[in-house]
């Protein structure tokens, strides 16, 4: 038997018992006639002691291990003389009487505790032993317990868990697919589905009613902090169901998982915000409403003053900053610099300062007297103290340069903590989005969403407006998830699939089996998808979602540790009938 208990599981009560532990040597330290070793698993942390003057064969051993060694001690549980408060185990100590190395180690690249001393890069090449600091090991246990909440609450609901294939054709998701080449079947290859959509719609024309599945999904997009090649989602789709029982029952999903995992308790309804709204007053699909600062437009009472950046602009619109007006010169230009980054691409930005004593300084004070800034200050609500920043330009330019420069001063003021969880819907998306590039509409969510039937009549005469049965739940800024209802009626996908330029032999081609299947009886249904990565890394107060993953990709979609992706060989390429072509050729 290589153990009795963990590293985890001592205490006083336990003293005098004889036990083994098996783990690794997490330090080893001398003092005096004494050698301490803090044997570390899963579970925790034990120290274990030899002493010189009992047993210097066995101390000797002791003081020959390195860091991440596997051993096996037996010894007497004993109450510790200097008791170490910050560990569950810190009441006692093994008073060792044997010890067997299981495995030796290298000297690790770098020292496996919390704040190590290891760069982000190699940590990754090392992924494996990174995964033994706690702090990763915690995010993977968090990850295990929700799935498990996950399951239990959808299996209490009836869902069935029901896997879908891998090797799949192309999926209409709007990322790039990555492409798996057929060796039966030369020059033809599968795609890596982007998510099981048109999967999941044929198990609810099968009659399953309820299904879901924790789904890797697979999208060839640039990388975020919220974004990986390769990521889960907690994918669901039910029949007969409007837009109103798919958000009471996800809603009730995400209440279960932050009561169960995390003890917090959401005694109301997670408000609902048009997407209009979320545009208009945050300048953003994805609202972070753990704060105020909503945008006020301003952009009749600006025009007309002669100062032509506002009066050219379709919109001129502010947020208030509470108790910033003592804001100095090198912190507004700063803030002028920021919102002229070209990934965020104001030209410009406006700034009012109503002092604690009333007093008003701004930028454009060549171009407005106090009175009419004063009338700017009433306009948005604005107390003595605090400081308005406004933007002029196009409308959807000048919504988003506002939304990020509301999240800036959000984050300066520390109005965004990380413990604090502020979910929403975000419903009524429009069911197109017009690319200027390519001159032509795409659907918002998928191709499958369904119009909401009080705007079907406006589907040819004003496409752009229509509005799309489609909703996503928000926590804290993030996309956590996000579904619809679908279209299940032939005709109306087929006015879909044409509206978003598809000829309808390559709609047969793309979704012809989706088609085929919905003339055979298909229920109305919806569903939605949650980023199961993204919902890890909130409840885990995360910035990005890698480390809610035990073996994730770096930036440039790369690991690391297994040096992937790589070049095939020649052979493994002649089998598959592909030939590289270099750019030259
Ligand atoms: P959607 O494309 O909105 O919907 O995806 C659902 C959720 O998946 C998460 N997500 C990601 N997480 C990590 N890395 C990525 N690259 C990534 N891309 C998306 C987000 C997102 O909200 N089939 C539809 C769902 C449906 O209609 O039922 C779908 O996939 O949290």
């Amino acid at each position: 038997m290589y153990r009795t208990a963990t590293c985890g599981d001592l205490r006083l009560c336990d003293q005098g018992k004889e036990v083994t532990l098996s783990g690794w040597v997490q330090r080893s330290r001398k003092l005096g006639a004494m050698t301490f070793v803090d044997m570390r698993d899963r579970y925790g942390i034990t120290q274990v002691v030899f002493n010189q003057e009992i047993n210097p064969e066995l101390c000797e051993d002791a003081a020959r291990l390195g860091r991440e060694y596997v051993v096996q001690v037996t010894g007497k549980v004993a109450e510790r003389t200097s008791k170490n408060p910050h560990l569950p185990t810190g009441d006692i100590e093994i008073i060792a009487s044997s010890l067997k190395v299981l495995n030796k180690s290298e000297i690790p690249p770098f020292t496996i505790e919390e704040n190590t001393d290891g760069g982000d890069d190699l940590r990754m090449k090392y992924r494996y032993l990174d995964l033994r600091r706690p702090g990763l090991r915690a995010n993977i246990e968090l990850r295990h317990r929700m799935a498990h909440e996950i399951r239990r609450y959808l299996d209490a609901n009836g869902f069935l868990e029901i896997e879908t294939p891998i090797l799949v054709k192309s999926t209409p998701e709007g990322a790039r697919d990555f492409v798996v080449p057929s060796r039966m079947n030369p020059g033809e290859f599968y795609a890596l589905p982007q998510s099981p959509q048109i999967f999941k719609q044929l198990l609810m024309v099968s009659g399953f009613d309820r299904y879901f599945q924790l789904a890797k999904c697979f999208r060839d997009e640039d990388l975020r902090a919220d974004r990986q090649p390769e990521f889960t989602q907690v994918d669901c789709e039910m029949s007969f169901v409007e837009q109103e029982d798919v958000i009471q029952m996800f809603e009730g999903l995400v209440k279960h998982v932050f009561k169960h995992v995390k003890g917090i308790d959401f005694a109301e309804s997670f408000p609902r915000m048009t997407w209009a709204d979320a545009m208009k007053f945050y300048g953003s699909d994805k609202p972070d409403t753990r704060f105020g600062m909503t945008f006020v437009e301003l952009t009749d009472l600006v025009k007309g003053h002669g100062f032509a950046v506002m009066d050219d602009a379709e919109l001129t619109a502010g947020i208030c900053v509470p108790g910033c007006a003592s804001y100095t010169r090198k912190q507004t230009d700063e803030l002028t610099d920021f919102v002229k980054r070209p990934q965020i691409g104001a030209k410009g930005l406006v700034w009012v300062k109503y002092g604690e004593d009333k007093s008003v300084k701004s930028s454009v004070g060549k171009f407005f007297s106090e009175d009419e800034i004063k009338t700017w200050i009433d306009t948005m609500g604005a107390n003595p103290g605090d400081l308005l920043l406004i933007l002029s330009g196009q409308v959807a330019k000048t919504r988003k340069a506002l939304g990020e420069l509301r999240l800036e001063m959000g984050s300066r003021l520390e109005l965004r903590p990380k413990n604090v969880f502020s979910p929403l819907w975000v419903i009524d998306f429009p069911l197109f989005e017009w690319d200027e590039e390519t001159q032509r509409y795409y659907a918002m969510h998928h191709p499958f969403t369904a119009p909401n039937p009080e705007d079907i009549p406006l589907l040819r005469s004003d496409t752009g407006k229509v509005r799309a049965t489609a909703y996503d739940i928000v926590i804290n800024g993030t996309e956590l998830g996000g579904g619809s209802i679908r279209i299940h009626d032939s005709e109306l996908q087929d006015t879909m699939f044409e509206l978003l330029g598809f000829t309808p032999e390559k709609a047969q081609e793309q979704f012809g089996f989706l088609m085929n299947a919905f003339k055979y009886g298909a229920p109305p249904h919806g569903g939605l998808a949650l980023g199961f990565d993204r919902f890890v890394s909130m409840l885990a107060e995360l910035d990005s979602i890698r480390d809610t993953m035990a073996f994730p990709k770096n930036n440039s979609g790369r690991d690391v540790m297994n040096e992937s992706p790589a070049p095939l060989d020649p052979a493994q390429l002649d089998e598959l009938c592909l030939k590289l072509v270099s750019d030259q050729e």
